[in-house]
């Protein structure tokens, strides 16, 4: 199996109040980014990764790669307003013969091969797949002040990135929610504008999106639990 990844970094880290892009932030000694690629740059399946950068971040994000030893970045795009944008930018840069297609957030450094591998073959098969978890949490549904309704978690997921897509199914996708202005709140959401199946894929508590100053303490500590793991 083989699959080429597009990573949306082009964002502000604006919640992360780190006064610069969090790509940027530095876990055990690496870049944020860094972290993430690296987990692309090792999986033997991943044949090229896109990664998608503010403007005036490009040359910064190659220099990175390069200091780092991240070969499989093929080219750094320039992102657009939301991420949706950016992510359509990354995939027009793709070379068409990929079997499967991945979105991956620049933000989200702990996930792991089986998963990815997992993942890939679900969408090689459906056309579409997303990772999750089930929700621990009991959900409420409120006008802002009263509780409307408890929501049944048995069917409730939360999903992360990676999205995976058969090559085709993502290009006409993102056309798709172009063409009529269809701002989708995930990537396989576009998917289901078309009408089409997208399989979830259960996956690891610890794929977190770094997106607030808290999650930075629970990433040293995901850190810290690989590293005596591996002890
Ligand atoms: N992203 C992007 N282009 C945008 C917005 C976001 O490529 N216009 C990327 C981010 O860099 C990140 C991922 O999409 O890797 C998920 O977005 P999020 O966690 O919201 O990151 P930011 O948008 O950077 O953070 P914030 O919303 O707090 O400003
Ligand atoms: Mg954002």
């Amino acid at each position: 199996m083989n699959y080429a990844v597009v990573i949306p970094a082009a964002g502000q880290g604006k919640r992360m109040q780190a006064g610069h892009n969090k790509q940027f932030l530095v876990l055990e000694e690496r870049p944020l980014i860094i972290h993430t690629a690296s987990v692309f740059e090792q999986d033997p399946w991943c044949k090229e990764i896109i990664v998608v950068a503010n403007a005036s971040e490009i040359y910064d994000m190659e220099e990175l790669f390069k200091e780092w030893g991240i070969r499989k970045v093929k080219q750094v795009v320039v992102g657009g307003n939301e991420r949706q944008n950016s992510v359509h930018e990354g995939l027009k840069c793709l070379i068409p013969e990929h079997q499967v297609v991945l979105v991956h957030d620049g933000a989200r450094p702990f996930v792991e091969q089986a998963d990815i591998h997992r993942l890939v073959e679900q969408a090689e098969q459906t056309g579409a797949a997303v990772l999750g978890t089930k929700m621990k949490d009991t959900v409420k549904r409120t006008d802002g002040e009263k509780v409307l309704e408890t929501i049944d978690r048995s069917s409730l997921w939360a999903v992360q990135t990676p999205q995976a897509f058969q090559a085709a199914v993502v290009t006409e996708a993102y056309d798709y929610a172009a063409a009529h202005q269809i701002i989708g709140t995930d990537d396989t959401s576009l998917v289901e504008y078309m009408g089409r199946p997208v399989k979830i894929v259960e996956g690891s508590y610890d794929n977190i999106k770094l997106t607030t100053p808290e999650d930075m303490v629970v990433a040293r500590a995901i850190l810290q639990k690989r590293r005596e793991g591996k002890r």
